[in-house]
C-alpha cells in the first residue's frame, strides 16, 4: 500500500530505488558517528511527533541522516539545495524504503527548484534543515502562515550562514538557526577536505585532463580553498591564489602558494575554481583574457560566482563537448570550458563529500536537531554547543581506534595558573 509519503513525492523514476539502496548502505558504513547516534535515536526517540522539512543535496550521506531522524520519531519532507546535486536513486530509495517524502529531480530547473521548496514547506514542518538558507529566506519571504509552527533550523554551509547574518542583522530572523557549519568538526574537515577532495574528483571525473603541471587558480582561500589548494597541489599542479583578506592570502603565500590580483591570474591559470561565496569574482574581463583551452569550474554554495552572463556575451557559439562540459568559442577561435554550469563541480560531477567527512557534519545535524527539539533558543544565529561539536570528533577517533594523550593534573593545573614562570 502506497504511504501518504510516497504518494505526495515528486522523483525521477522510483525503479531506481535499488541502486539507491545499495549506495545509502555503502555510505553508512562510513559513518560510524552517526549510526552510533542513531542506534540511541532508536531507542529513545527524542524527534516523537517533529516533522522536518529538509533541504540538502540529496546525497547517499544525507539520506543517512534522513534514516537518523526518522529513527528517532520525526517525519520528513525533502527537496534538493541545489537543482543539479540529486542522486535520482537515492531519492528514489528515501522514498520507497524510508518513507520519506522527496520533491526532487536531478537538473530540474529554477522554477521546480522552488517549486519543490513550496511543496516541502506544505507539510507543516515544525523544523527546518537547511544548505544555503534558501528553505529559510523562502518561509520568510513568502510563506509567513507558517513561520508560527516553526521551532527552529539548523544551517549547513557558510554561504547559509552569512545569509542568515545578514537577516538576524536586520531583525528578520523569526526563529532560532544553529549554524552547523560553524562546529569546528564542520567546517575544519567538510569544506577543507572534503571540498578539497570531491572539487578536484569532479573536475577529473568531467574532463580527465591531468592536474600535473597546471597551473590552477583557486578564488578564495577559506576553508573550502584551502582544501581545493592542497589537493590541487598534491596532484603536482602549480597553485596560484587569489583573495581580498590579507591575511588569508599572506596565509597563501606562506603555505607556498603564489598570491596575486584576479586581473593577473586571468591569463596564466590552465584551470579556474571558484570557492568565494561570494558574486562574479571571475567576470567577463577576466575570461577575456584567459587562454585557449581553459577549464573554469566552481564550488562555491551558489553559481552566482561566475559571471555567466558575462560569459555568454563573449561566446561566438556555445556547444556541449562532452557531459557537463561546455565550450564557449570566443570571436578569435579561443574556446573557454565551463563544467556543470558553473554550479558546485563537486555534486554535479562527482558524489559530493567522502561519507567519512559527513559523518560529522550530519553528527552534527542530528545533535543540533534534538537540541531544538528540546529546547527554546532565542531568534537568531547560534552555535552547537562546544561540548556536542567535540564530542564528534571524540567518538570519530575512538571509531578509528584512535586514542590520544590526557592531560596530567599538573599539567590541568600549570594552564590555570600564572605564578609560575621561568
Ligand atoms: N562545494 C561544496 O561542497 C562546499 C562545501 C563547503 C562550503 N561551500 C561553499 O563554498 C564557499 C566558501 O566557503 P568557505 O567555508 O571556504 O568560506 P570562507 O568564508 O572560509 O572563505 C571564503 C573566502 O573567499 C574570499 N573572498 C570573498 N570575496 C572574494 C573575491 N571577490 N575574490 C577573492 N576572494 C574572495 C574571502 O576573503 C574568504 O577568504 C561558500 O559558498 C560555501 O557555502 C561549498
Amino acid at each position: 500500500m502506497s504511504s501518504p509519503q510516497k504518494a505526495a513525492s515528486e522523483i525521477a523514476d522510483m525503479r531506481l530505488a535499488g541502486a539507491g539502496n545499495q549506495r545509502i548502505d555503502w555510505s553508512d558504513q562510513l559513518m560510524p558517528v552517526l549510526r552510533g547516534i542513531r542506534r540511541r535515536f532508536r531507542d529513545e526517540k527524542p524527534l516523537a511527533g517533529v516533522r522536518v522539512g529538509a533541504c540538502l543535496h540529496i546525497t547517499s550521506e544525507t539520506a543517512n541522516l534522513m534514516r537518523t531522524l526518522c529513527e528517532g520519531g520525526a517525519q520528513i519532507a525533502l527537496s534538493a539545495s541545489s537543482p543539479s546535486s540529486t542522486q535520482d536513486e537515492v531519492a528514489a530509495s528515501l522514498v520507497a524504503d524510508y518513507d520519506v517524502a522527496v520533491f526532487a529531480r536531478r537538473g530540474e530547473d529554477t522554477e521546480a527548484y522552488y517549486q519543490a521548496l513550496n511543496s516541502v514547506l506544505d507539510t507543516a514542518p515544525s523544523l527546518l534543515l537547511d544548505d544555503g538558507a534558501d528553505l529559510i529566506s523562502l518561509v520568510h519571504k513568502e510563506r509567513p502562515e507558517i513561520l508560527g509552527g516553526i521551532r527552529g533550523a539548523t544551517e549547513q554551509t557558510t554561504t547559509g550562514v552569512l545569509r542568515l547574518r545578514a537577516m538576524a542583522r536586520h531583525e528578520a530572523l523569526e526563529f532560532p538557526v544553529i549554524a552547523v557549519n560553524d562546529s569546528e568538526t564542520k567546517y575544519l574537515f567538510n569544506n577543507r577536505y572534503g571540498t578539497g577532495q570531491s572539487t578536484l574528483d569532479g573536475i577529473i571525473r568531467a574532463t580527465n585532463v591531468l592536474i600535473a603541471g597546471k597551473t590552477v587558480v583557486v578564488v578564495g582561500y577559506g576553508w573550502a580553498g584551502r582544501g581545493v589548494a592542497s589537493r590541487a597541489a598534491g596532484l603536482g599542479a602549480s597553485v596560484v591564489v587569489i583573495d581580498v583578506a590579507p591575511v588569508r592570502a599572506l596565509e597563501a603565500l606562506l603555505d607556498g602558494c603564489r598570491v596575486m590580483s584576479m586581473a593577473k591570474a586571468a591569463p596564466l591559470g590552465d584551470i579556474f575554481i571558484t570557492a568565494t561565496g561570494n558574486k562574479h569574482v571571475i567576470s567577463k574581463r577576466h575570461f577575456n583574457a584567459m587562454k585557449d583551452g581553459v577549464i573554469i569550474c566552481n564550488c562555491g554554495h551558489f553559481d552566482v560566482e561566475l559571471d555567466l552572463p558575462g560569459l555568454a556575451e563573449l561566446a561566438q557559439e556555445q556547444t556541449e563537448v562532452r557531459p557537463l562540459v561546455e565550450e564557449f568559442r570566443l570571436l578569435d577561435g579561443r574556446r573557454l570550458y565551463l563544467l556543470g554550469e558553473g554550479r558546485l563541480i563537486n555534486f554535479t560531477a562527482a558524489e559530493g563529500h567522502p561519507a567519512a567527512v559527513m559523518d560529522m557534519s550530519f553528527a552534527n545535524q542530528a545533535q543540533a536537531v534534538e537540541l531544538l527539539t528540546h529546547s527554546s533558543l532565542e531568534a537568531g544565529v547560534h552555535q552547537l554547543p562546544q561540548g556536542l561539536d567535540h564530542a564528534v570528533a571524540t567518538l570519530k577517533l575512538e571509531s578509528l581506534g584512535i586514542e590520544i594523550e590526557k592531560l596530567t593534573d599538573e599539567q590541568r593545573e600549570y594552564q590555570a595558573s600564572w605564578e609560575e614562570g621561568t
